[in-house]
């Protein structure tokens, strides 16, 4: 840092935009947005959850910017500063669902070296059940999982070490345009393939019959997920931005970013998987196996399949540094660490206790049913991730509501409030009851 004693910043207001926005767009985008779209109505759903991502989504980025702009630090010293040293526990359980989050999220960042890398030396399966049989049997071996997991987590620390500007920032506006180039790319050969008409049809025929309320509910979460709400990682980056700057123009465009990007993920996906006659799975199976076999089906696949692969890793990448930077604030700015010390420490403690999750897939570490990785999964998505927002929500609407006033502009303070006082806090105790289902 060139200037001791005094906070780091972002550079720019477009670095700023491009770090929160990679913070946001992550494997949930392209690996779950376009199936549970696909499945919940098609366009009928994409409309609904826009809808949800301005109405809900950006009033809650807005409340974590207001209370990070303002504590000028991480979660729990910018809470205790702003809203009172009671609520310090709200910043404390996110940064704790962060590194929840980061332990498992790193080991499937590791599966994206791994595939990445057999893409460029062309090692990828050729038919669904060979290379379904090879993605069981990679992520259910230990030592390679946890070697590639390792690999992933280097690659967090070596970003976060370098600072907010000279690391995050700086990585972020390399690769978030180059992520929207392959995209683009992607989607384009996606699209031209013959047959694609009936992955278009499948993703996008909007079908309001199938809106009900567990359309709606699966909107929610997937805005909730799609965006990082609620585990202070907004308020974070957030603590980092200069006082001039504006703030709802960003969490606008940030919001706006996040949906593209989900929104042409199926432009990639659905064309390209009916061209070729697969049934569209979700989740890992559909990125691990079914994609990369419709790749090697294409002319030119080899070159798509590689593309695909650097693409998930920058998605994985942009998120997971962010993930790391939430803890890492609050070793820098309570604690009094060195940078350097606390993105070390903490990208090795993180390491650890990801490594149940990265052994846990060959079946040996279940808990009640569910894999160690699912049930991490599931404390952070569906537990403290909506307990979370609606802490924020909360604190934000009836707490902070001067501090807001100040923020943000006059015509929008009245409509935010409105909505983290009230909207929000009641979509997300519904998210929450019915949503948690083990
Ligand atoms: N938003 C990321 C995604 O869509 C996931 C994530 C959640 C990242 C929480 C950071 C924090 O994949």
């Amino acid at each position: 840092m060139s200037n001791p004693g005094k906070r780091e910043q972002f550079g720019s207001r477009i670095g700023f935009i491009l770090a929160s926005a990679g913070a946001a767009v992550g494997l949930g985008n392209i690996w779950r947005f376009p199936f549970v779209a696909g499945e919940n109505g098609g366009a009928a759903f994409v409309f609904i959850y826009l809808i949800l991502v301005f109405a809900i989504g950006m009033p809650l980025i807005l409340a974590e910017f207001v209370i990070g702009r303002r504590g000028q630090g991480d979660p729990v010293g910018s809470v205790k500063r702003v809203c009172g040293k009671a609520f310090a526990p709200l910043g404390g359980m996110g940064i704790l669902a962060a590194l929840v989050i980061l332990s498992f999220y790193a080991v499937v960042g590791g599966w994206t070296i791994k595939y990445a890398l057999d893409a460029i030396m062309g090692a990828l399966g050729t038919d669904v059940a060979s290379a379904g049989g090879a993605f069981e049997a990679f992520i259910a071996s230990p030592f390679p999982v946890i070697g590639y997991q390792a690999l992933f987590m280097l690659g967090t620390y070596l970003i976060v070490a370098k600072g907010v500007g000279g690391g995050i920032e700086r990585f972020c506006t390399i690769f978030m345009p180059l992520f929207f180039i392959l995209l683009i790319v992607l989607a384009i050969r996606s699209m031209t393939l013959p047959g694609a008409a009936e992955g278009l049809a499948f993703y996008l025929k909007p079908d309001f019959s199938k809106v009900n309320s567990s359309t709606i509910l699966a909107a929610l979460g997937q805005t909730f997920f799609s965006l990082s709400l609620g585990i202070g990682g907004m308020l974070t980056y957030g603590s980092y931005l200069d006082r001039k700057e504006p703030l709802v123009g960003p969490a606008f465009q940030i919001c706006f970013l996040d949906s593209l990007v989900a929104f042409i993920s199926g432009l990639v996906i659905f064309p390209a998987v009916f061209a070729f006659g697969f049934e569209p799975s979700a989740g890992a199976g559909l990125t691990f196996v079914t994609l990369p076999v419709v790749f090697g089906k294409m002319p030119g696949g080899a070159i798509f399949a590689i593309l695909f692969f650097v693409l998930l890793l920058i998605a994985a990448l942009t998120s997971s540094v962010s993930l790391l930077e939430v803890g890492n604030a609050y070793l820098v700015d309570e604690r009094k660490w060195s940078r350097g010390k606390a993105s070390a420490v903490l990208s090795g403690a993180t390491f650890l206790a990801g490594v149940p999750s990265a052994i846990s897939l060959g079946g040996g570490l279940n808990i009640a049913g569910k894999s160690f990785l699912d049930t991490m999964d599931f404390l952070a998505s569906k537990v403290m991730m909506p307990l979370g927002g609606m802490g924020f929500a909360l604190v934000g609407g009836f707490l902070v509501y001067k501090v807001a006033k100040e923020e943000l502009p006059a015509s929008v303070y009245p409509v935010w409030r409105f909505l983290c006082c009230f909207v929000a806090p009641v979509a997300i105790a519904w998210i929450f009851f019915s949503g948690l289902k083990w």
